[in-house]
């Protein structure tokens, strides 16, 4: 292995752009399918990996939805939050800002309190027990409505002490951010920060519209932007930080071919861009795979690799003195490097 190939994967990282949902892997499906007397319409592990073949989000949504049904207690909110840490910790992330999909959930008769409760108490132990850090974002489905987001957010306010954001996912085209516009105003309100994802499959206008009208504090995915030279400018003068998530743009074949990926162009342009998972499970790998996939296809240097890690620390929803602790580990990390 490469030297640099060990330094990805040594090095102190966050996650920023990871969906708990989408960290199920199929063995984990299995067994919570079987707690809970559930049918699954596969017989094996094989049978579902061979599932995961995408050609646009939507594929991946219709799997992704169904294969969450599985999730029905605290218990099961708790083993998938924890299964996500423990992978995550032998990639050494130190920190990680996950997206949970409440109507997912609520839709399916499951509780609020259930699906926050388990997965606030694995973050807990993920940071007593392996010493990760993390916050909470709860994003609406911007396939429903806004009443239903308004809705969702009703839901969440007693539990606003465990949720730093609000985001947006889902079905990106046809649903543009102006349908939610009045549940963002309504979150930020509530002292909420925001993301969503634009940019994904969706128009650079849909990015446009997360800026102005939903207030974003950073873009999810955002990689339609580069077709835009004035966007892409004023993501680059707002300092906004887009949360790419290379196999994840592989695998739902927004980018055929990793060497054609944007990342490398978002740097020669200045945008903070960081390097996420999305959903692991379903798109074949955790931050280290991301992270080794655009550096063997875009022949990424030292420097570059740093600047996505440091870009990952400074884009956290976390305070100045913990973003500079973070960033103050991967400063001696890189120092003790030989
Ligand atoms: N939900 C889970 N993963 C998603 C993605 N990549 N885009 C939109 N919605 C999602
Ligand atoms: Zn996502």
């Amino acid at each position: 292995m490469s030297n640099l190939k060990k330094f990805i994967e040594g090095m102190p990282k966050a996650e920023l752009h990871l969906h708990i949902e989408g960290s199920l892997e199929p063995e984990l499906m299995f067994s919570l399918a079987q707690r809970n007397n559930i049918t699954l319409p596969f017989s094996s592990v094989e049978e579902v990996r061979a599932a995961y073949e995408f050609s646009e989000l939507q594929d991946f949504l219709d799997i992704y939805y169904q294969g969450m049904g599985v999730l029905q207690t605290e218990q099961d909110f708790y083993d998938l939050t924890w299964a996500y840490l423990t992978k995550i910790h032998s990639q050494n992330v130190i920190h990680t800002e996950i997206f949970f999909d409440p109507q997912g959930h609520t839709d399916r008769g499951i509780p609020f309190e259930t699906v926050i409760g388990g997965i606030h108490k694995a973050l807990q132990d993920g940071q007593s027990k392996l010493g990760i850090s993390s916050h909470i974002i709860m994003c609406f489905l911007r396939h429903l409505s806004e009443e239903a987001a308004l809705e969702t957010l009703e839901q969440a306010l007693p539990h606003k002490d465990k949720i730093i954001g609000v985001g947006l996912d889902s079905s990106e085209l046809g649903h543009p951010p102006s349908k939610f516009e009045r549940v963002f105003a309504r979150a930020k309100q509530e002292g909420f920060l925001a993301v969503a994802h634009a940019g994904e499959e969706g128009p650079p206008e849909y990015v446009g519209e997360a800026l102005d009208l939903l207030k974003i504090d950073r873009l999810d995915h955002g990689n339609r932007s580069l077709e835009d030279d004035a966007l892409t400018q004023r993501l680059v003068s707002m300092q906004i930080a887009l949360t790419v998530c290379p196999l994840s743009n592989y695998k739902l074949a927004g980018v055929k071919d990793m060497r054609k990926h944007p990342l490398k162009k978002m740097l020669d342009k200045n945008l903070k861009a960081t390097i996420n998972s999305d959903d692991p499970a379903y798109f074949g790998g955790y931050m280290n795979e991301n992270y080794l996939a655009v550096f063997d296809a875009l022949d990424l240097s030292k420097d570059e690799i740093m600047t996505l890690a440091k870009n990952g620390f400074n884009a956290t929803f976390c305070n100045d003195a913990q973003k500079t602790e973070m960033l103050a580990q991967l400063e001696s990390f890189e120092s003790q490097w030989t």
